[in-house]
């Protein structure tokens, strides 16, 4: 083992964050919890992860329930076509594999809704595969310690991936994403206590390396009065009941743009949040 690889593992052994969807090695499971940590902060996640799993505890089971149900479900997470995804990768698990969670880095990105961060997350995390995963946290990492450079997806892909001390495949990735959202974080780093310092190969001087690197990530956009806003009212509302076309503009919060409230309602309908029949806008 490396220096930083031999650093790295032993202040994990303390610093693990115990997180639900890490007690479970069930395929399922981890990857409803990926998709629910792609876009959404871990405290909004955690008290959504059990609730959803115990109603949605596998692929047959979501397949079988009405989309509406999972979006509904989905409350308080965002970014819902996420529950869409989820839906539509259950009944492909069904329809391919017969309800169980294919184990192959090819048929998980077959699966809708799956890229090859959250493959590689099932494959780290549900099956201890020796597979680097490159999220938003790792990716800081990666740059900033290991590489001191800005990099190209495939080159952080492969680093990932050979930075992995054999067999350790689970532990190893949960270490770099621990780093990455607790000591080496993206705005103002903990340098000064991070357990990488002797080995960094930024150590926080010049410019910073994780700008501009793959899946280390921008920001997102600014939520307020954007459509994304509007889009979240409209679901909201749409979990209650039916939405009639006269009070779309209200319901999403647009009182004075029916316009825009129809255009955003057309973008729902496009991405199986919603469907219209005759002036009446409901979940699928
Ligand atoms: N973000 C994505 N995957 C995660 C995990 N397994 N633990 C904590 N945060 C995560």
């Amino acid at each position: 083992m490396s220096a930083l690889q031999h650093s790295l593992s032993a202040w994990a052994e303390g610093a693990r964050r115990d997180l639900p969807w890490r007690r479970t090695r069930d395929p399922w499971a981890v990857l409803v919890s990926e998709l629910m940590l792609q876009q959404t902060q871990v405290p909004r996640v955690l008290p959504r992860f059990e609730a959803f799993l115990r109603q949605f505890p596998t692929p047959a089971a979501t397949a079988s329930a009405p989309v509406a149900e999972v979006v509904r479900a989905w409350a308080g997470l965002g970014y819902n076509r996420r529950a869409v995804n989820l839906h539509r990768a259950a009944g492909a698990v069904v329809e391919r594999h017969g309800g169980s969670m294919p184990v192959t880095l090819a048929e998980l990105v077959a699966l809708p809704g799956v890229g090859p961060y959250t493959a590689r997350a099932v494959l780290a995390f549900a099956f201890e595969a020796d597979v680097g995963v490159v999220e938003v946290n790792s990716a800081r990492v990666l740059a900033r310690a290991v590489a001191g450079h800005p990099l190209a997806p495939a080159e952080a892909q492969a680093l990932a991936d050979g930075l992995v001390p054999a067999g350790e495949g689970w532990a190893w990735n949960q270490a770099m994403l621990d780093l990455g959202a607790t000591v080496c974080v993206k705005t103002a780093p903990r340098c000064g206590s991070c357990p990488l310092r002797s080995c960094c190969a930024w150590a926080g001087a010049g410019p910073d390396p994780a700008v501009g690197s793959a899946g280390a990530g921008g920001r997102q956009s600014t939520f307020a009065g954007s459509d994304r806003q509007g889009r979240g009212r409209l679901v909201d509302a749409l979990r209650l009941g039916p939405v009639p076309l006269p009070v779309l503009a209200v319901a999403a919060g647009w009182p004075d743009d029916p316009e825009r409230a129809r255009r955003v309602a057309d973008t729902l309908v496009d991405d199986g949040l919603a469907v219209l029949a005759g002036d009446v806008l409901s979940l699928p």
